[in-house]
């Protein structure tokens, strides 16, 4: 049912709409390990949008995105450019259940058909919020966005203009954890330099309608 819903696509008038059918999603290829659909937190009036993956067990437990270790981080590393991760920032993810655990993780990456098929709704979430700038966090946004296949270590910190909108990929903050070391050139310092980057951007395209 939920995949049909987008054909014609932009069939949705308002987010408020959005949400109320896909909190009822019930046939969605990861509804049996995720038992909560896990959809956004903060200001759908931002102008700065910031995709992750998939929710992980602190997520679908909360029923919010980027609550556990990662969105800590995440909100430390915008916080750290001076934007309020309540008040500036709509965080969602490409996935929007939790995937199952396998080889002794708690969840596994969202595979390729699971992508494809929460990408519509994907879309319809950006359409809807219409950002001017939006954070890809991690390689399964930016395959979820732009249908890209290079990891991130290729692409991150590098602008990307996408259906009027500028698109910014930049290491998931659970690589960061994995990765704490900030000696020049690492993934934390490259990863601050991004976030600037993201800030100076904002601030040419938003700051002066404040
Ligand atoms: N990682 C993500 O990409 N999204 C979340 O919501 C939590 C962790
Ligand atoms: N990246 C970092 O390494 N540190 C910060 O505080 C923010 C982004």
């Amino acid at each position: 049912m939920c995949a049909t819903l987008f054909d014609p696509p932009n069939r949705f008038t308002s987010l408020e709409q959005l949400l109320e059918v896909m909190m009822k999603m019930n046939d969605d290829p990861l509804s049996s390990s995720g038992s909560n659909v896990v959809i956004c937190r903060g200001n759908p009036l931002a102008k700065l949008m910031v995709v992750g993956e998939a929710p992980g067990p602190e997520e679908n437990r909360q029923g919010k995105p980027f609550v556990g270790r990662s969105g800590q981080l995440l909100d430390q590393i915008l916080q750290a450019v001076k934007f309020d991760p309540e008040q500036d920032v709509f965080i969602t993810n490409s996935v929007f259940r939790m995937p199952p655990g396998e080889g002794g993780q708690a969840f596994r990456k969202p595979l390729a058909d699971e992508i494809a098929f929460y990408r519509p709704y994907v879309m319809e979430i950006v359409r809807l919020v219409d950002p001017k700038v939006i954070v890809l966090t991690g390689g399964v946004a930016a395959a979820s966005l732009l249908h890209e296949k290079l990891g991130i270590t290729k692409i991150r910190g590098r602008w990307v203009e996408w259906q009027n909108k500028w698109v910014m990929p930049i290491f998931h903050p659970s690589y960061l954890l994995r990765n704490p070391v900030r000696t020049p050139g690492s993934p934390k310092a490259l990863t601050w330099q991004d976030i600037q980057a993201v800030r100076q951007k904002y601030d040419e395209l938003v700051g002066s309608e404040q």
